[in-house]
């Protein structure tokens, strides 16, 4: 993956010809229990791209936004059809991109509730982009199958856009959703 850390401060100074999207994975605490058995412990948010990819709801911050906030909230209500707002503090990290084009990605992560989660999935099927850009939201599966593959290894091989399988480790590491000992047994299993 050809894209380096770079700090938001140094981002937000680049010339005005680098772009910049902003993405955010939604979460929320779960005490639901898959076969009445398995916890769930979190539902965490990512959706199926119209290239046939995973990703994170989000988009392109646009001249009609006033901050990468701004942008993130109308990326979402147009992708969801649900308002949300963010501040810079769920701002987690941001990446530089050369290729194809000169691109910052920007990443949020934002803690729902599970009603307002549900909220979120019932609305983005009404959304204007649903069946369009985003073909639905889908839910990562966080637990371990007995057969050491079922769950998190098997979603971790999935296609993803752009660097969005990284932050999604990497959130679920920061946040303490997933344990880092977890994170690597899945990581390796799902090694390809
Ligand atoms: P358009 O309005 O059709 O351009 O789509 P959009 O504004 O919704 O943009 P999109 O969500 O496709 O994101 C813009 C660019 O960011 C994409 O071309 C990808 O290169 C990149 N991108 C998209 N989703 C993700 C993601 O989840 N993570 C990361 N790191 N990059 C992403
Ligand atoms: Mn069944
Ligand atoms: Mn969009
Ligand atoms: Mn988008
Ligand atoms: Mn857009
Ligand atoms: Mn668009």
């Amino acid at each position: 993956m050809n894209c380096k850390l770079i700090s938001r401060e140094k981002s937000l100074q680049l010339p005005s010809a680098v772009k910049h999207a902003c993405h955010a994975m939604l979460y929320a605490p779960s005490d639901e229990k898959l076969f009445s058995h398995i916890p769930v412990k979190y539902a965490v948010l990512m959706q199926m791209r119209f290239d046939g990819q995973l990703g994170f709801p989000g988009g392109f911050v646009d001249l009609s936004d006033r901050t990468l906030e701004e942008g993130l909230k109308r990326e979402l209500s147009e992708e969801l059809d649900y308002t949300l707002d963010f501040a810079e503090s769920d701002h987690m990290y941001c990446h530089i991109w050369e290729e194809p084009i000169h691109l910052v990605t920007h990443f949020y992560t934002k803690r729902l509730t599970l009603a307002e989660l549900r909220a979120v999935e019932a609305a983005a099927v009404q959304g204007k982009e649903f069946g369009l850009e985003t073909m639905g939201l889908v839910r990562v599966p966080l637990f371990f199958l007995h057969d050491g593959k079922g769950g998190l290894p098997s979603f971790l091989c999935n296609n993803f856009i752009g660097n969005a399988r990284s932050q999604l480790v990497d959130a679920l590491k920061s946040l303490g959703i997933v344990k880092e000992e977890q994170l690597k047994s899945a990581l390796k299993s799902s090694s390809r």
